[in-house]
């Protein structure tokens, strides 16, 4: 199958940074199509030249997320979660371009631009079903949180701290979904309101699956494939009011 990778990316001084080791990570990955959605009124030049050089098989889209919904703690606008309305257009993409009768096997999976992948992750998640399912490292103050598996290889919950009542305790970079389901289910996007911290992921996987439809990947979630790392915010102060350096160079 093909794996669609879609990931949400804003403009930023470490953005072409991070898409630069995505596109590295992802060309050593076989059949991937990477949906890149910008969070902007346009598509950019810096991200249009990126995709183009890269040599993946890409989709260039955009959606911007209204100024006011990202303000947090403002409580007439509960914040909407960053990069939901970017991936909820990339599924809305995939439902307007494939339809079940097209033979196009394919699995989704929810990529931020700042994450570390292992190339075996890719390999786990082609053989998923419905949804499948992986321990992802730094999140919830733990070194890793993991979906609990028991003997018979069944996810019964969710080792975390943080809210384990989740119905699906789990990071965006924790799990797949089979392109079949998402096309099967049609309704299906990520809430834009009324979404408390660490129920987006819920939002979406309790409109698809059941905890018992779940697939355990990773050697039975033994193993960790990838890192929710985040970038340190580069310290600039030396360019000053105007800019020191030339603002015609692309960083
Ligand atoms: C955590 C989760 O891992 C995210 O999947 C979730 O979207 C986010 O919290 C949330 O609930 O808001 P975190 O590292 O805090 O992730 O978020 P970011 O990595 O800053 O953002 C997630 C993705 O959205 C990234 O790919 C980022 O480039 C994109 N993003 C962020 C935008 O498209 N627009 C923004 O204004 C901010
Ligand atoms: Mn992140």
């Amino acid at each position: 199958p093909t794996i669609h990778v879609i990931t949400p990316t804003y403009s930023r001084p470490v953005q072409k940074a991070e898409l630069t080791r995505l596109a590295n990570t992802f060309l050593h990955v076989a059949n991937l199509h990477w949906i890149l959605v910008e969070d902007s009124q346009r598509r950019t030049p810096l991200v249009t030249h990126l995709l183009r050089e890269t040599g993946l098989n890409y989709t260039h889209l955009n959606v911007e997320t209204p100024r006011n919904y990202k303000l947090r703690g403002d409580t007439r606008d509960p914040r909407i979660p960053r990069g939901t309305m970017q991936r909820n257009l990339a599924l809305r993409w995939l439902r307007e371009t494939f339809n079940f009768n097209s033979s196009q096997a394919g699995i989704v999976y929810f990529a931020d631009d700042d994450n570390t992948y292992s190339l075996e992750l890719f390999e786990e998640m082609r053989s998923t079903r419905k949804v499948s399912v992986w321990p992802v490292a730094f999140v919830g103050g733990l070194r890793y949180e993991s979906p609990k598996v028991n003997a018979a290889g069944k996810v019964y919950g969710w080792k975390t701290v943080f809210d384990p009542h989740r119905p699906f305790a789990i990071d965006m970079a924790g799990f797949a979904i089979n392109l079949r389901l998402i096309l099967f289910k049609p309704q299906a996007y990520f809430k834009l309101r009324g979404v408390k911290g660490g129920y987006q992921e819920s939002s979406l996987l309790r409109e698809l699956v059941t905890l018992n439809d779940l697939e355990p990947k990773a050697a039975n979630c033994t193993k960790i494939l990838v890192w929710h790392t985040r970038t340190e915010k580069p310290v600039l102060v030396n360019e000053g009011k105007k800019g020191f350096t030339d603002s015609n160079v692309e960083i």
